[in-house]
């Protein structure tokens, strides 16, 4: 059985003491029963956004990583000081990222697996383009992307990895895919991930839908068999993300 994930995606958006006053006044409404709960942060916010969050059940995770431990890499940040902030969640692979700041499938799996060295849960992002779709390569991108992003993973890490199924086109534009569509990528994931680590492994991973996810529709989607939570931008910043927490609870 697979445990529900609602997974935040701030992206670029709260100052750190903004972060703290928004989660100070959400908290008590988030729920965490029989699901597992994340805010990713811009890294600034990590530790005030931690300490904010104490004595409840609601983790943060960061929304990047490198993929080397330290070294000559001005400006960015490795798995091992996530790792020794007990940050326990990494975004990796965002559209924005691979669009805006040249991310690559490479790349991708260089810090899928580095994150996984050091026991982070990387929260690989995939998804086509709005031009994809409609040439039906739908499944030719996701294919590649996840092949891609799981080269040389070990079996026996592969539970700690989360797949977020994220159709561009539907990023931040109100554009939801259909549940139909959504439960479609995300099954054939499934049957990606059975191909590569077997059906008990591919069993326990949990893949996300990420894309307008909102109060109103989270609960249909997440009620999908293959669906396990979602990766949540514009929705997880609303005095209102309890709510979409709250549509997680329908698949336990
Ligand atoms: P959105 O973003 O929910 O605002 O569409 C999702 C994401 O970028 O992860």
């Amino acid at each position: 059985m697979r445990k529900m994930l609602i997974a935040g995606n701030w992206k670029m958006n709260f100052t750190p003491s903004n972060a703290v006053g928004f989660v100070n006044s959400i908290k008590s409404n988030i729920d965490t029963a029989k699901r597992d709960v994340v805010l990713c942060v811009p890294y600034v916010a990590l530790q005030p956004v931690k300490d904010a969050l104490k004595g409840t059940n609601i983790q943060v995770g960061a929304q990047n990583v490198h993929y080397m431990d330290d070294g000559a890499y001005t400006g960015e940040i490795s798995p091992a000081m996530l790792n020794e902030m007990k940050v326990p969640y990494v975004i990796i692979g965002h559209s924005e990222r691979r669009e805006k700041f040249g991310e690559s499938d490479t790349t991708v799996n260089l810090r899928a697996l580095r994150a996984l060295k050091h026991g982070l849960s990387p929260i690989i992002c995939v998804g086509e383009s709005q031009k994809q779709r409609l040439a039906n390569r739908t499944e030719d991108v996701l294919r590649k992307q996840v092949a891609f992003a799981l080269d040389e993973v070990k079996d026996e890490r592969a539970e700690k990895v989360v797949i977020a199924y994220e159709p561009i086109w539907a990023i931040g534009t109100g554009m939801t895919a259909t549940t139909k569509q959504a439960e479609d990528a995300c099954a054939f994931i499934r049957i990606l991930l059975i191909e590569r680590f077997g059906a008990p492994t591919a069993e326990k991973i949990r893949i996300l839908y990420g894309g307008s996810v909102t109060p109103t529709n989270a609960a249909e989607l997440f009620s999908q068999p293959n669906i396990d939570g979602g990766l949540v931008g514009g929705a997880s910043t609303a005095p209102t993300f309890d709510q979409v927490v709250k549509a997680g609870l329908c698949c336990e």
